[in-house]
C-alpha cells in the first residue's frame, strides 16, 4: 500500500482527492493546506486528517501529490525528493526555468518517480488516436477559456498553452527550429491571449492560439499529414480522421472527389473513444510507475521540455513588446 499525502486542496486538489479515494493500492494519509476554510471543508467532506506541518505529512508518506499554485511547486518538490518521496506535481512543473532545471537534476540523482500533471495525455479523445501513425506536417490548435482568476499567477502560455505544447512535443519527432509569438495582457499582468508559431527541423509547423478571456470554450487540435487529417476535440472528447479510403475502411462513411489525379474516395472515420476519467488514469499511472518501478508516463523531463518551449515563447512576446 502506497501512503500518499496531498498538498493543496483547492479546486483541482479536491478532484484529485475524489480520485485517490477510488484508486486501489493507495492509502490517503492526509493533506496540508494553509487555507483554513478550504481545509475545514475537506476535513469534513472527506474525513481526512489535516496536517499543520508539511514536513510531518511528508515523513508519514511514501508519495506526495502537489496541487498548489505554481509558485509553491518547487519548494515542496525539492523537500519531498530530498526525503526520498515519490512526487506527482501539477503542471507547469515549476515557476522558473532555474527551478525546473533544479528539479530535473534532483530527480535524476534520486531514486524516486516523478510525474507532471499534463492530463491531456490521458484525454480520451487523444487516447483514441495517439497510437495511429501520426506524422503531422501542420498543426492548428485553439485552446480558449472564459476568464477565471484561478491560474492567473502565471501567463496563459504556462496556464493553458503548455498542455498543447506538451502534446505537440510528443507527436513531432523533431527538434524545434524557430518560434515566433505575439501575446497581449488584457486582464492580468501577463499575456492572457497569445498566438504562436513553432517550426520544427522536419518542416512541421504548429500554429497555437490560447486565450483565457474568451466568451466560449474550445480545446481543439487539428493535425494535417500527407495522407490524413486528424481532429482531436479535447473538450467534447471526440476525434475524427479524414483520409483517402483504404482497404480497411470498408464501413467508413465515404464520398468521391474529382482531383487532378482522377477520382479519389475520401473516408471519414470516428475512432472509438475510450470511456476513461483522465485525472484518475494519470494518478493510476503514477501509482503503477511506483509499484512496477517503471518510468513515469509524463516525467519531469517532459515537464521541463514543455516549460522550456513555454519560456522561449514568453521571451519572444516580451521582446516583441519592448521593440514595439
Ligand atoms: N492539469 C490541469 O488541467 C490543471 C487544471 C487546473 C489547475 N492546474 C494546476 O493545479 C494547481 C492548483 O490549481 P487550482 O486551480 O486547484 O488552484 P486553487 O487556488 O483552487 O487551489 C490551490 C490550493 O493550494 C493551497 N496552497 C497554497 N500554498 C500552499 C502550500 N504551500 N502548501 C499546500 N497548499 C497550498 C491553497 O490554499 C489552495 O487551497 C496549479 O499548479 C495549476 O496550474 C492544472
Amino acid at each position: 500500500m502506497i501512503k500518499l499525502g496531498v498538498f493543496g486542496v483547492g479546486h483541482l486538489g479536491k478532484f484529485h482527492l475524489n480520485n485517490w479515494k477510488e484508486i486501489s493500492g493507495v492509502e490517503l494519509v492526509g493533506f496540508y493546506d494553509p487555507d483554513d476554510s478550504n481545509a475545514q471543508e475537506v476535513t469534513e467532506k472527506y474525513q481526512l486528517a489535516r496536517f499543520l506541518d508539511p514536513d510531518t505529512l511528508m515523513d508519514a508518506c511514501d508519495a506526495i501529490d502537489i496541487v498548489t499554485p505554481t509558485p509553491f511547486h518547487f519548494a515542496i518538490c525539492e523537500a519531498a525528493i530530498k526525503k526520498g518521496k515519490h512526487v506527482f506535481v501539477e503542471k507547469p512543473l515549476a515557476h522558473t526555468m532555474e527551478e525546473a532545471r533544479g528539479l530535473v537534476k534532483l530527480a535524476k540523482e534520486s531514486n524516486i518517480k516523478m510525474q507532471v500533471g499534463h492530463v491531456e495525455r490521458f484525454n480520451p479523445a487523444f487516447l483514441a488516436v495517439k497510437d495511429l501513425e501520426l506524422n503531422p506536417m501542420f498543426i492548428e490548435v485553439h485552446r480558449l477559456a472564459q476568464f477565471n482568476p484561478r491560474g492567473t499567477e502565471v501567463s496563459v502560455i504556462l496556464d493553458l498553452m503548455i498542455h498543447d505544447i506538451d502534446i505537440i512535443l510528443t507527436l513531432v519527432k523533431s527538434e524545434v527550429k524557430a518560434i515566433s509569438a505575439s501575446g497581449v495582457a488584457v486582464m492580468t499582468d501577463t499575456p492572457d491571449i497569445a498566438n504562436v508559431r513553432i517550426e520544427f527541423n522536419n518542416g512541421c509547423v504548429a500554429n497555437l492560439t490560447s486565450s483565457r478571456i474568451s466568451m466560449k470554450r474550445m480545446r481543439k487540435m487539428r493535425l494535417f499529414q500527407k495522407d490524413a487529417y486528424i481532429g482531436i476535440d479535447f473538450l467534447n472528447k471526440k476525434s475524427e480522421i479524414i483520409k483517402l479510403k483504404g482497404p480497411r475502411d470498408l464501413d467508413a462513411f465515404s464520398f468521391d472527389l474529382d482531383t487532378p489525379h482522377g477520382k479519389r474516395t475520401i473516408a471519414i472515420l470516428n475512432p472509438q473513444v475510450p470511456e476513461v476519467n483522465a485525472i484518475k488514469m494519470e494518478l493510476e499511472k503514477f501509482r503503477d510507475a511506483i509499484v512496477n518501478n517503471t518510468p513515469a508516463i509524463v516525467s519531469e523531463v517532459d515537464g521541463y521540455r514543455a516549460m522550456d518551449i513555454a519560456h522561449q515563447i514568453l521571451t519572444k512576446i516580451k521582446n516583441a513588446s519592448i521593440n514595439a
